[in-house]
Protein backbone atom coordinates (compact mmCIF):
# COMPACT_ATOMS: atom_id res chain seq x y z
CA UNK A 1 0.00 0.00 0.00
CA UNK A 2 1.12 3.27 -0.84
CA UNK A 3 1.60 6.03 1.88
CA UNK A 4 -0.26 8.29 0.31
CA UNK A 5 -3.32 5.87 0.50
CA UNK A 6 -2.09 4.70 4.32
CA UNK A 7 -2.51 8.37 4.68
CA UNK A 8 -5.94 9.26 3.36
CA UNK A 9 -7.23 6.54 5.38
CA UNK A 10 -5.90 7.82 8.37
CA UNK A 11 -7.39 10.95 7.61
CA UNK A 12 -10.90 9.88 7.39
CA UNK A 13 -10.51 10.84 11.06
CA UNK A 14 -10.73 14.20 9.89
CA UNK A 15 -13.74 13.41 8.14
CA UNK A 16 -16.11 12.15 10.95
CA UNK A 17 -14.78 15.49 12.69
CA UNK A 18 -16.03 17.88 9.98
CA UNK A 19 -19.18 16.22 9.04
CA UNK A 20 -20.59 16.27 12.75
CA UNK A 21 -19.06 19.94 12.86
CA UNK A 22 -21.50 20.78 10.46
CA UNK A 23 -23.97 18.61 10.73
CA UNK A 24 -25.87 19.59 13.40
CA UNK A 25 -26.86 23.17 12.15
CA UNK A 26 -29.03 21.38 9.21
CA UNK A 27 -30.77 19.47 11.67
CA UNK A 28 -31.25 21.57 14.78
CA UNK A 29 -34.68 22.89 13.85
CA UNK A 30 -35.86 20.14 13.03
CA UNK A 31 -34.78 18.51 16.41
CA UNK A 32 -36.47 21.85 17.97
CA UNK A 33 -39.47 20.53 16.97
CA UNK A 34 -39.44 17.34 17.28
CA UNK A 35 -38.35 17.14 20.91
CA UNK A 36 -39.86 21.01 20.89
CA UNK A 37 -36.94 22.14 23.03
CA UNK A 38 -36.59 26.08 24.21
CA UNK A 39 -33.54 27.59 23.18
CA UNK A 40 -31.54 26.77 26.65
CA UNK A 41 -32.49 23.16 25.84
CA UNK A 42 -31.05 24.00 21.78
CA UNK A 43 -27.94 25.38 23.33
CA UNK A 44 -27.31 22.20 25.62
CA UNK A 45 -27.91 20.75 22.82
CA UNK A 46 -25.59 22.17 20.44
CA UNK A 47 -22.62 22.19 23.35
CA UNK A 48 -23.14 18.48 24.07
CA UNK A 49 -20.99 17.36 21.36
CA UNK A 50 -18.13 19.95 22.33
CA UNK A 51 -18.11 19.20 25.64
CA UNK A 52 -17.70 15.59 24.87
CA UNK A 53 -14.79 16.48 22.52
CA UNK A 54 -12.99 18.14 25.16
CA UNK A 55 -13.31 15.20 27.39
CA UNK A 56 -11.91 12.75 24.49
CA UNK A 57 -9.16 15.17 23.92
CA UNK A 58 -8.19 15.26 27.53
CA UNK A 59 -8.09 11.50 27.57
CA UNK A 60 -6.66 10.72 24.42
CA UNK A 61 -2.97 11.59 24.59
CA UNK A 62 -2.42 9.45 28.13
CA UNK A 63 -3.98 6.35 26.25
CA UNK A 64 -2.32 6.74 23.10
CA UNK A 65 1.36 6.99 24.74
CA UNK A 66 0.55 4.06 26.61
CA UNK A 67 -1.08 1.35 24.42
CA UNK A 68 -0.27 2.97 21.04
CA UNK A 69 -1.85 5.21 18.57
CA UNK A 70 -3.82 2.83 16.25
CA UNK A 71 -5.73 0.80 19.21
CA UNK A 72 -6.92 4.13 19.85
CA UNK A 73 -7.87 5.76 16.53
CA UNK A 74 -9.84 1.56 16.35
CA UNK A 75 -11.93 2.41 19.25
CA UNK A 76 -12.70 6.19 18.63
CA UNK A 77 -13.92 4.94 15.38
CA UNK A 78 -16.17 2.45 17.45
CA UNK A 79 -17.07 4.97 20.08
CA UNK A 80 -18.03 7.37 17.27
CA UNK A 81 -20.07 4.63 14.92
CA UNK A 82 -22.67 3.68 17.98
CA UNK A 83 -22.51 7.53 19.21
CA UNK A 84 -23.75 8.57 15.39
CA UNK A 85 -26.60 5.65 15.29
CA UNK A 86 -27.91 5.89 18.94
CA UNK A 87 -28.45 9.56 18.02
CA UNK A 88 -30.11 8.65 14.71
CA UNK A 89 -32.63 6.16 16.83
CA UNK A 90 -33.32 8.41 20.14
CA UNK A 91 -36.92 9.23 20.96
CA UNK A 92 -36.26 11.02 24.00
CA UNK A 93 -33.82 14.05 24.44
CA UNK A 94 -31.80 12.29 27.27
CA UNK A 95 -30.66 9.62 24.84
CA UNK A 96 -30.03 12.11 22.28
CA UNK A 97 -27.97 13.94 24.31
CA UNK A 98 -26.07 10.61 25.25
CA UNK A 99 -25.77 10.06 21.49
CA UNK A 100 -23.67 13.27 20.88
CA UNK A 101 -21.87 13.21 23.64
CA UNK A 102 -20.05 10.14 22.43
CA UNK A 103 -20.05 11.43 19.02
CA UNK A 104 -18.21 14.29 20.58
CA UNK A 105 -16.19 12.11 22.44
CA UNK A 106 -15.04 10.15 19.30
CA UNK A 107 -14.46 13.46 17.66
CA UNK A 108 -11.98 14.93 19.80
CA UNK A 109 -10.23 12.00 19.94
CA UNK A 110 -9.86 11.67 16.53
CA UNK A 111 -8.88 15.59 16.06
CA UNK A 112 -6.16 14.70 18.03
CA UNK A 113 -4.62 11.54 16.85
CA UNK A 114 -5.69 11.43 13.37
CA UNK A 115 -2.93 14.76 12.94
CA UNK A 116 -0.31 13.02 15.34
CA UNK A 117 -0.38 9.49 13.28
CA UNK A 118 -0.02 10.89 10.17
CA UNK A 119 3.13 13.30 11.48
CA UNK A 120 4.66 10.17 13.11
CA UNK A 121 4.75 8.13 9.67
CA UNK A 122 4.97 10.69 7.03
CA UNK A 123 8.25 11.57 5.29
CA UNK A 124 9.52 14.81 6.76
CA UNK A 125 9.64 17.05 3.22
CA UNK A 126 5.66 16.01 2.58
CA UNK A 127 5.01 15.59 6.50
CA UNK A 128 3.07 19.22 5.78
CA UNK A 129 1.00 18.32 3.24
CA UNK A 130 0.52 14.82 4.19
CA UNK A 131 -0.65 16.04 7.40
CA UNK A 132 -2.86 18.62 6.44
CA UNK A 133 -4.71 15.99 4.46
CA UNK A 134 -7.13 15.98 7.93
CA UNK A 135 -7.58 19.74 7.80
CA UNK A 136 -8.90 18.88 3.92
CA UNK A 137 -11.10 16.02 5.10
CA UNK A 138 -12.46 18.16 7.78
CA UNK A 139 -13.31 20.73 5.22
CA UNK A 140 -14.92 17.98 2.91
CA UNK A 141 -17.08 16.70 5.83
CA UNK A 142 -17.71 20.12 6.30
CA UNK A 143 -19.11 20.99 3.29
CA UNK A 144 -20.84 17.17 2.32
CA UNK A 145 -22.74 18.00 5.92
CA UNK A 146 -23.91 21.07 4.39
CA UNK A 147 -25.34 19.18 0.95
CA UNK A 148 -27.02 16.66 3.23
CA UNK A 149 -28.80 18.85 5.67
CA UNK A 150 -30.07 20.17 2.24
CA UNK A 151 -30.82 17.92 0.73
CA UNK A 152 -32.62 15.58 3.61
CA UNK A 153 -34.21 18.87 4.93
CA UNK A 154 -37.81 17.59 5.88
CA UNK A 155 -39.56 15.56 7.93
CA UNK A 156 -37.12 12.67 9.85
CA UNK A 157 -34.59 13.46 7.42
CA UNK A 158 -32.49 14.70 10.91
CA UNK A 159 -32.37 11.23 11.80
CA UNK A 160 -30.61 10.25 8.38
CA UNK A 161 -27.86 13.63 9.03
CA UNK A 162 -27.12 12.35 12.18
CA UNK A 163 -26.84 8.17 10.95
CA UNK A 164 -24.83 8.84 8.56
CA UNK A 165 -21.88 9.75 10.13
CA UNK A 166 -21.45 6.13 11.15
CA UNK A 167 -20.63 5.32 7.53
CA UNK A 168 -16.83 7.05 7.69
CA UNK A 169 -16.89 5.27 11.35
CA UNK A 170 -17.09 1.91 9.54
CA UNK A 171 -14.36 2.76 7.19
CA UNK A 172 -12.05 4.57 8.98
CA UNK A 173 -12.21 0.80 11.32
CA UNK A 174 -12.02 -1.20 8.58
CA UNK A 175 -9.66 0.95 6.56
CA UNK A 176 -7.26 1.07 9.92
CA UNK A 177 -7.23 -2.61 10.64
CA UNK A 178 -3.71 -2.60 8.30
CA UNK A 179 -2.57 -0.24 9.01
CA UNK A 180 1.18 0.32 10.92
CA UNK A 181 1.46 1.60 14.44
CA UNK A 182 3.43 4.88 14.58
CA UNK A 183 7.14 3.63 14.40
CA UNK A 184 8.32 6.33 15.97
CA UNK A 185 5.60 5.60 19.41
CA UNK A 186 6.95 1.46 19.00
CA UNK A 187 11.03 3.16 19.37
CA UNK A 188 9.93 5.13 22.30
CA UNK A 189 8.84 1.89 24.11
CA UNK A 190 11.66 0.14 23.31
CA UNK A 191 10.27 -2.23 20.37
CA UNK A 192 13.21 -1.25 18.13
CA UNK A 193 12.56 -4.16 16.14
CA UNK A 194 8.69 -3.70 15.53
CA UNK A 195 9.36 0.09 14.74
CA UNK A 196 12.10 -1.22 11.81
CA UNK A 197 9.53 -2.95 10.51
CA UNK A 198 6.90 -0.77 10.54
CA UNK A 199 9.31 1.71 8.70
CA UNK A 200 9.81 -0.84 6.24
CA UNK A 201 6.03 -0.66 5.63
CA UNK A 202 5.63 2.84 5.39
CA UNK A 203 8.95 3.19 3.29
CA UNK A 204 9.25 -0.02 1.23
CA UNK A 205 12.80 0.51 0.82
CA UNK A 206 15.59 -1.06 3.27
CA UNK A 207 18.04 2.03 3.52
CA UNK A 208 15.42 4.35 4.13
CA UNK A 209 13.98 2.53 6.49
CA UNK A 210 17.59 2.03 8.22
CA UNK A 211 18.41 5.44 8.76
CA UNK A 212 14.86 6.73 9.85
CA UNK A 213 15.49 4.38 12.39
CA UNK A 214 18.89 5.28 13.53
CA UNK A 215 18.01 9.01 13.19
CA UNK A 216 14.82 7.94 15.92
CA UNK A 217 17.38 5.95 18.09
CA UNK A 218 19.79 8.74 18.57
CA UNK A 219 17.12 10.66 19.54
CA UNK A 220 15.79 8.49 22.36
CA UNK A 221 19.49 8.19 23.67
CA UNK A 222 19.91 11.97 23.49
CA UNK A 223 16.25 12.36 25.21
CA UNK A 224 17.78 10.04 28.04
CA UNK A 225 20.44 12.29 28.92
CA UNK A 226 18.13 15.49 29.01
CA UNK A 227 15.73 13.50 31.30
CA UNK A 228 18.95 13.13 33.74
CA UNK A 229 18.70 17.28 33.64
CA UNK A 230 15.55 18.02 34.84
CA UNK A 231 15.27 21.72 34.97
CA UNK A 232 16.25 21.36 30.88
CA UNK A 233 13.55 19.00 30.86
CA UNK A 234 10.71 21.38 31.85
CA UNK A 235 12.04 24.58 29.81
CA UNK A 236 11.92 22.49 26.93
CA UNK A 237 8.37 21.29 27.72
CA UNK A 238 6.90 25.13 28.27
CA UNK A 239 7.52 26.42 25.18
CA UNK A 240 6.25 23.68 23.09
CA UNK A 241 3.14 24.13 25.70
CA UNK A 242 2.46 27.62 25.47
CA UNK A 243 2.50 27.81 21.59
CA UNK A 244 0.18 24.65 21.26
CA UNK A 245 -1.79 26.04 23.72
CA UNK A 246 -2.05 29.79 22.83
CA UNK A 247 -2.81 28.73 19.15
CA UNK A 248 -5.58 26.21 20.05
CA UNK A 249 -7.18 29.24 21.93
CA UNK A 250 -6.68 31.51 18.87
CA UNK A 251 -7.64 29.50 16.01
CA UNK A 252 -11.17 29.26 18.14
CA UNK A 253 -11.48 32.80 19.53
CA UNK A 254 -11.01 34.50 16.20
CA UNK A 255 -14.05 33.19 15.18
CA UNK A 256 -14.10 31.01 12.32
CA UNK A 257 -17.23 28.67 14.48
CA UNK A 258 -19.28 30.91 14.41
CA UNK A 259 -19.58 31.23 10.34
CA UNK A 260 -19.16 27.23 10.26
CA UNK A 261 -22.35 26.75 13.13
CA UNK A 262 -24.16 30.45 11.97
CA UNK A 263 -23.84 31.12 8.38
CA UNK A 264 -27.35 31.18 8.03
CA UNK A 265 -27.85 33.60 10.68
CA UNK A 266 -24.89 35.85 9.50
CA UNK A 267 -26.15 35.68 6.10
CA UNK A 268 -29.65 36.64 7.14
CA UNK A 269 -28.42 39.17 9.52
CA UNK A 270 -26.82 40.73 6.42
CA UNK A 271 -30.36 41.00 4.81
CA UNK A 272 -29.85 38.14 1.98
CA UNK A 273 -33.34 37.50 2.31
CA UNK A 274 -34.50 34.86 0.12
CA UNK A 275 -34.05 30.99 1.32
CA UNK A 276 -31.90 29.81 -1.56
CA UNK A 277 -29.91 33.32 -1.32
CA UNK A 278 -28.74 31.93 2.14
CA UNK A 279 -28.52 28.33 0.84
CA UNK A 280 -26.20 29.33 -1.68
CA UNK A 281 -23.61 31.61 0.35
CA UNK A 282 -23.77 28.96 2.74
CA UNK A 283 -22.07 25.96 0.40
CA UNK A 284 -20.28 29.16 -1.08
CA UNK A 285 -18.52 29.44 2.16
CA UNK A 286 -17.70 25.47 2.44
CA UNK A 287 -16.46 25.34 -0.85
CA UNK A 288 -14.07 27.96 -0.38
CA UNK A 289 -13.01 26.48 2.61
CA UNK A 290 -11.81 23.54 0.66
CA UNK A 291 -10.69 24.99 -1.99
CA UNK A 292 -8.48 27.15 0.13
CA UNK A 293 -7.29 24.26 2.09
CA UNK A 294 -5.79 22.70 -1.13
CA UNK A 295 -4.20 25.54 -1.68
CA UNK A 296 -2.39 25.54 1.79
CA UNK A 297 -1.61 21.50 1.03
CA UNK A 298 0.54 23.46 -2.58
CA UNK A 299 2.19 25.46 -0.16
CA UNK A 300 2.76 24.34 3.14
CA UNK A 301 6.03 22.60 2.69
CA UNK A 302 7.92 25.20 0.54
CA UNK A 303 6.43 28.50 1.68
CA UNK A 304 6.18 27.09 5.25
CA UNK A 305 4.60 26.93 8.22
CA UNK A 306 4.98 30.88 9.32
CA UNK A 307 4.23 32.38 6.30
CA UNK A 308 0.90 30.67 5.94
CA UNK A 309 0.23 31.34 9.69
CA UNK A 310 0.55 35.30 9.08
CA UNK A 311 -0.68 35.81 5.69
CA UNK A 312 -3.53 34.06 6.61
CA UNK A 313 -4.13 36.03 9.89
CA UNK A 314 -2.96 39.27 8.41
CA UNK A 315 -6.04 38.29 5.79
CA UNK A 316 -8.64 37.74 8.56
CA UNK A 317 -7.89 40.57 9.93
CA UNK A 318 -8.35 42.83 7.42
CA UNK A 319 -11.94 40.64 6.29
CA UNK A 320 -13.55 40.74 9.56
CA UNK A 321 -12.71 44.92 9.38
CA UNK A 322 -14.23 45.20 6.22
CA UNK A 323 -17.66 42.72 7.48
CA UNK A 324 -17.92 44.70 10.91
CA UNK A 325 -17.72 48.26 8.26
CA UNK A 326 -20.43 46.08 6.08
CA UNK A 327 -22.88 46.20 9.37
CA UNK A 328 -22.04 49.15 10.85
CA UNK A 329 -23.02 51.23 7.00
CA UNK A 330 -26.50 49.30 7.46
CA UNK A 331 -25.55 46.09 5.18
CA UNK A 332 -29.22 44.66 7.38
CA UNK A 333 -31.22 46.69 4.65
CA UNK A 334 -29.53 43.91 1.65
CA UNK A 335 -28.58 44.92 -1.47
CA UNK A 336 -25.03 45.48 -2.50
CA UNK A 337 -24.01 45.57 0.81
CA UNK A 338 -25.13 42.60 1.99
CA UNK A 339 -22.63 40.93 -0.65
CA UNK A 340 -20.23 42.89 0.40
CA UNK A 341 -20.67 41.36 3.56
CA UNK A 342 -20.52 38.06 1.85
CA UNK A 343 -18.05 38.21 0.58
CA UNK A 344 -16.02 39.54 3.20
CA UNK A 345 -16.90 36.47 4.86
CA UNK A 346 -16.14 33.86 2.11
CA UNK A 347 -13.05 36.01 2.23
CA UNK A 348 -12.32 35.49 6.50
CA UNK A 349 -13.07 31.77 5.81
CA UNK A 350 -10.38 31.43 2.75
CA UNK A 351 -7.90 33.37 4.74
CA UNK A 352 -8.97 30.74 7.83
CA UNK A 353 -7.98 28.07 5.73
CA UNK A 354 -4.76 28.74 3.82
CA UNK A 355 -3.47 29.13 7.72
CA UNK A 356 -4.89 28.80 11.18
CA UNK A 357 -7.10 25.97 9.85
CA UNK A 358 -4.57 23.32 8.94
CA UNK A 359 -1.32 24.99 10.22
CA UNK A 360 -3.04 24.85 13.82
CA UNK A 361 -3.68 20.94 13.74
CA UNK A 362 0.21 20.47 11.98
CA UNK A 363 2.04 22.06 14.85
CA UNK A 364 0.61 20.21 17.11
CA UNK A 365 1.33 17.21 16.04
CA UNK A 366 5.37 18.60 14.94
CA UNK A 367 6.43 20.49 18.29
CA UNK A 368 6.07 18.39 21.46
CA UNK A 369 8.86 15.97 22.09
CA UNK A 370 8.58 12.12 21.65
CA UNK A 371 8.23 11.71 24.87
CA UNK A 372 4.97 13.92 25.84
CA UNK A 373 3.93 14.13 22.61
CA UNK A 374 0.65 12.55 23.14
CA UNK A 375 0.16 14.52 26.35
CA UNK A 376 0.89 17.49 24.86
CA UNK A 377 -0.93 17.76 21.84
CA UNK A 378 -3.96 16.28 24.41
CA UNK A 379 -3.38 19.58 25.84
CA UNK A 380 -3.56 21.58 22.89
CA UNK A 381 -6.31 19.89 21.56
CA UNK A 382 -8.49 20.53 24.99
CA UNK A 383 -7.83 23.79 24.72
CA UNK A 384 -9.04 23.93 21.04
CA UNK A 385 -12.12 22.61 21.97
CA UNK A 386 -13.31 24.29 25.21
CA UNK A 387 -12.31 27.51 23.47
CA UNK A 388 -15.26 26.23 20.67
CA UNK A 389 -17.54 25.74 23.51
CA UNK A 390 -17.07 29.25 24.64
CA UNK A 391 -17.45 30.70 21.41
CA UNK A 392 -20.13 28.93 20.53
CA UNK A 393 -22.30 29.72 23.78
CA UNK A 394 -21.09 33.24 23.87
CA UNK A 395 -21.59 34.16 19.79
CA UNK A 396 -24.87 34.83 19.79
CA UNK A 397 -25.19 37.25 23.13
CA UNK A 398 -22.81 38.84 21.79
CA UNK A 399 -24.62 39.79 19.05
CA UNK A 400 -27.84 40.41 21.08
CA UNK A 401 -25.73 42.57 23.33
CA UNK A 402 -22.38 44.49 21.36
CA UNK A 403 -24.37 43.96 17.77
CA UNK A 404 -22.47 42.27 14.83
CA UNK A 405 -19.76 45.32 14.15
CA UNK A 406 -18.30 45.24 17.69
CA UNK A 407 -18.53 41.27 17.29
CA UNK A 408 -16.30 41.41 14.71
CA UNK A 409 -14.16 44.12 15.73
CA UNK A 410 -13.55 41.79 18.62
CA UNK A 411 -12.62 38.83 16.15
CA UNK A 412 -10.28 40.83 14.41
CA UNK A 413 -8.20 42.18 17.14
CA UNK A 414 -8.01 38.91 18.72
CA UNK A 415 -6.37 38.30 15.38
CA UNK A 416 -4.10 41.39 15.63
CA UNK A 417 -2.84 39.27 19.10
CA UNK A 418 -2.71 36.16 17.21
CA UNK A 419 -0.31 37.67 14.41
CA UNK A 420 1.60 39.19 17.14
CA UNK A 421 2.22 36.08 18.69
CA UNK A 422 2.59 33.90 15.91
CA UNK A 423 5.22 36.48 14.76
CA UNK A 424 7.11 36.47 17.88
CA UNK A 425 7.06 32.23 19.29
CA UNK A 426 6.16 29.89 16.45
CA UNK A 427 8.97 27.98 14.76
CA UNK A 428 9.41 26.75 11.34
CA UNK A 429 9.53 23.42 10.73
CA UNK A 430 8.94 23.06 7.38
CA UNK A 431 11.42 20.26 6.25
CA UNK A 432 13.06 19.01 9.87
CA UNK A 433 12.78 15.60 11.24
CA UNK A 434 10.37 15.20 14.22
CA UNK A 435 13.68 14.59 16.35
CA UNK A 436 15.39 17.84 14.85
CA UNK A 437 12.38 19.66 15.91
CA UNK A 438 12.90 18.24 19.30
CA UNK A 439 16.83 19.29 19.48
CA UNK A 440 16.02 22.69 18.64
CA UNK A 441 14.14 23.14 21.45
CA UNK A 442 17.38 22.50 23.78
CA UNK A 443 18.94 25.71 22.41
CA UNK A 444 15.72 27.93 22.59
CA UNK A 445 15.70 27.53 26.36
C1 LIG B 1 -11.14 23.86 13.34
C2 LIG B 1 -12.61 23.69 13.49
C3 LIG B 1 -13.30 24.38 12.32
C4 LIG B 1 -12.73 23.89 11.00
C5 LIG B 1 -13.27 24.69 9.86
C6 LIG B 1 -10.68 23.28 12.04
O1 LIG B 1 -9.31 23.41 11.89
O2 LIG B 1 -10.47 23.20 14.40
O3 LIG B 1 -13.04 24.21 14.72
O4 LIG B 1 -14.68 24.11 12.35
O5 LIG B 1 -11.33 23.97 10.98
O6 LIG B 1 -12.74 24.29 8.64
Amino acid sequence: MSYTMIAFIAALGGLLFGYDTGVISGALPFLKDEFQLDPLMLGSLTSSALAGAAIGATVAGGLADKYGRKPVILIVAVIFFTGAIISAIATVLSVLVIGRILVGIGIGVASMLTPLYLAETAPPAQRGALVSLNQLMITVGILVSYLVGYLLAQGNGWRWMLGLGALPGLVLFVGMLPLPESPRWLAGMGRTEEARDMLLVLRRNHQAADEELHQLRSDLQREERVKRMAHLKESRLDRPMIIGVGLAIFQQVTGINTVIYFAPTIFKAAGLGSTSATILATAGIGAVNVLMTLVAIKLIDNAGRRALLLTGLAGMTVSLVVLGLGFMMGAEGGGALGWVTALSLAAYVGFFAIGLGPVFWLLIAEIFPLATRGRGTSAATFANWASNLVVALTFLLLIDSIGPPSTFFLYAALSVVAFIFTYRLVPETKGKTLEQIEADWETVA
